[in-house]
């Protein structure tokens, strides 16, 4: 199986920036999405405040903008919560399941499958967020692990859904950490994915963009991209870095991620 789809860079700013910095940083950002249109999608999913003043300063160009997290629930007394039809005018997707969201406010499966639901049933694209932490890998589960995430949030969809549907591999280990997957291990991932996709629906697997995460940085993003099944990257601290992003996008229109790389085969 091999992927047919454009790559992504997606950068994910997690709980950073002033508004100042996060203006100008957005501005970067789209001066490098209208650079590489042709080629790369370039996104940055951003602290839910920031979401309107962005996403209408940056409309008119290629940036894509898209939230960190939404509730699965349309409206009522959840305090706290922005819910997907209050993001849907002004994102083109939203992160669901990051690891961080797993972690540190008790998500699971069932939960990201509901918010998975509501995000695509309100017209954006799910970025949904897998990967095995470190005591899961060294038993050898990895691949169990993230299949079941995969399956668990996503088992459900149609070709429908699934074209509404981006994956994203993130070791939890491999997280703000320095340490990276192998592009080997990671590529072995995406394919593992990739196939669970295909049981879904075959026709739909190779336009899923299937991204690696954990540490991507511009020196090792060109050995991720060159692996057949992964369509680019979701970038977290090395986003925040314009030049650094800037480089990382570039790499995937060189090494020719996605769509490219299948070109290529
Ligand atoms: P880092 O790139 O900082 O490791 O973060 C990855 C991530 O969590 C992106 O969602």
């Amino acid at each position: 199986m091999s992927s047919s789809t454009m790559p992504y860079v997606i950068g994910n700013w997690k709980m950073n920036l002033d508004v100042e910095s996060a203006m100008s940083l957005a501005e970067a950002s789209a001066e490098i999405a209208n650079e590489t249109a042709d080629d790369v999608g370039v996104g940055i999913a951003i602290p839910s405040l920031w979401i309107p003043l962005i996403s209408s300063e940056f409309f008119e160009t290629s940036l894509l903008v898209g939230a960190q997290d939404c509730s699965p629930h349309a409206a009522g007394a959840y305090t706290g919560d922005v819910s997907a039809p209050m993001l849907s005018p002004w994102c083109a997707f939203t992160l669901v399941g990051h690891s961080e969201r797993r972690q540190h406010h008790g998500e699971d499966d069932d939960l990201v499958r509901a918010k998975l639901d509501a995000v695509i049933e309100h017209d954006m694209a799910a970025l949904l967020c897998v990967g095995e932490t470190e005591a899961q890998r060294e038993a050898g589960n990895a691949l169990d692990v993230v299949g079941e995430q995969v399956l668990r949030a996503a088992g459900h969809l149609d070709s429908g859904g699934l074209r509404n549907l981006l994956v994203a591999y993130e070791p939890v280990w491999a997280i703000g950490t320095g340490q990276t997957a192998t592009p080997a291990d990671a590529q072995a991932m995406a394919a593992h994915i990739r196939g669970l996709i295909a049981g879904l629906d075959a026709g739909s697997a190779p336009e899923v963009p299937i991204l690696y995460g954990g540490s991507v940085k511009a020196a090792n993003a060109p050995d991720f991209f060159s692996e057949g099944d992964i369509d680019g990257a979701l970038v977290g601290g090395a986003s925040l870095d314009a030049d650094d992003f800037l480089e990382i996008v570039r790499a995937a229109r060189q090494t020719g991620a996605g769509l490219l790389a299948d070109d290529a085969r």
